[in-house]
């Protein structure tokens, strides 16, 4: 196993995959669209890396477009990250979603049949769970509704990837489901750049951090939970990127389709996070207690015994190495990547 393509390989957590699978040797081929990430990321892998990584820019939607590159490449594998991920933006255009996708899922599937290529890692999330009654989440956990059609994507493409894999003898899907990943390379090069103003905690302290907004709105301080505020399992992106390099072993067993929760096991509430990043920077985050936001649940945090059981991995970054990694590279790049 060799080459490996990467969808959505310019965006956040494809760029820190893209450079960790070149440290362990593999050869990635980027795809991706740039409907959410710039064409410079390429040089900072470069410049990470020393690697020139073969780029396709097309859209996974599009069959023909992406079938060039089945006809060009030799693939061992793919990793599907390219996909929309704005929940509020998925409530209020669900069509967009369902088509962006779903329907590169489908067109993925139907090409990897075509070209006789098994393998495939999906970018699944935690937000499959919904609200279960327990923490922390299992695999075993019912797979049913989840809060927002971003999260309906998701539901439907391990789905499709299970049913796929079920009745094709010798395909195989890994679906990881992401808990909360935050942080950035260390060289600050590359990280996490949202569009506009930030729906995500970390990316919202650090602009806060900057200066480039005046304060943390903290959403509910009358939760079931250690201090009030909402509790999330944090995982550092580099440690989610040697996640899916640890898959990649696991494509030499025998399988249809297996799930694996990537996160610490931890759980840290948003004020113990703005701790953290206070102490890990010297920076004070100041904030005010809001209403609730509707769809949040109040606790949300991994069991990763499987992952670590069956493909040897587990995290080596702590609360504080992420907020000193997601500073870096907010302050290496006020403007963004350019
Ligand atoms: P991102 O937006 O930074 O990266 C996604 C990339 O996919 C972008 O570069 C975008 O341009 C590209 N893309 C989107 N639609 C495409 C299409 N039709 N064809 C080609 N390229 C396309 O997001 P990310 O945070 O790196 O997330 C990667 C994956 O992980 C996504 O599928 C996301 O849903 C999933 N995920 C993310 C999180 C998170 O909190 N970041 C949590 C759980 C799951
Ligand atoms: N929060 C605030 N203020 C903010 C932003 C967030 O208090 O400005 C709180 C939230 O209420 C929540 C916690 O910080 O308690 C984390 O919120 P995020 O928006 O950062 O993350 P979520 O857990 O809501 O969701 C994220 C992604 C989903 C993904 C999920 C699990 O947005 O797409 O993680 O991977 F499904």
């Amino acid at each position: 196993m060799k080459n490996i393509l990467v969808t959505g390989g310019t965006g956040y957590i494809g760029s820190h995959t893209v450079v960790e699978l070149i440290n362990a040797g593999y050869n990635p081929i980027i795809v991706d669209n740039l409907s959410n990430s710039k064409i410079q990321v390429l040089d900072r892998i470069k410049t990470i890396t020393g690697v020139d990584v073969k780029f396709y820019k097309l859209d996974c939607t599009k069959y023909d477009e992406f079938e060039e590159v089945f006809k060009n490449e030799k693939i061992d594998a793919v990793i599907h990250f390219a996909g929309l991920k704005a929940v509020g933006e998925s409530c209020q255009k669900p069509l967009l979603y369902y088509e962006n996708n779903v329907g590169s899922a489908i067109v993925l599937l139907n090409l990897m049949k075509k070209y006789d290529v098994k393998n495939v890692i999906f970018s699944s999330s935690a937000t499959v769970y919904g609200e279960p009654k327990s923490v922390p989440f299992y695999e075993y956990f019912e797979v049913n509704h989840a809060t927002n059609p971003y999260g309906e994507t998701k539901i439907m493409i391990e789905r499709i990837m299970q049913d796929f894999t079920k009745v094709n003898k010798g395909f195989k899907a890994i679906l990881l489901r992401y808990f909360n990943p935050i942080g950035a390379h260390k060289s600050g090069l590359i990280g996490e750049e949202p569009v506009g103003i930030p729906n995500n905690l970390m990316p919202y302290i650090t602009q806060v951090a900057i200066g480039k907004l005046e304060y943390l709105r903290v959403f509910g301080n009358d939760y079931d939970t250690v201090d009030g505020t909402g509790v999330r399992d944090y995982i550092h992106v580099v440690d989610l990127a040697l996640g899916h390099v640890a898959s990649l072993a696991k494509f030499s067993n025998d399988f249809s389709w297996i799930a694996y929760n990537l996160g610490t096991g931890k759980g840290t509430s948003v004020l113990e996070l703005v701790n953290a990043f206070e102490k890990a920077n010297n920076i004070k985050i100041p904030y005010k207690i809001v209403e609730r936001r509707p769809g949040d649940i109040a606790i949300s945090y991994a069991n990763a015994d499987k992952a670590k059981k069956d493909l040897g991995w587990s995290t080596k970054y702590n609360i504080i190495d992420c907020c000193k990694d997601s500073w870096n590279f907010q302050n290496k790049n006020p403007d963004g990547i350019k």
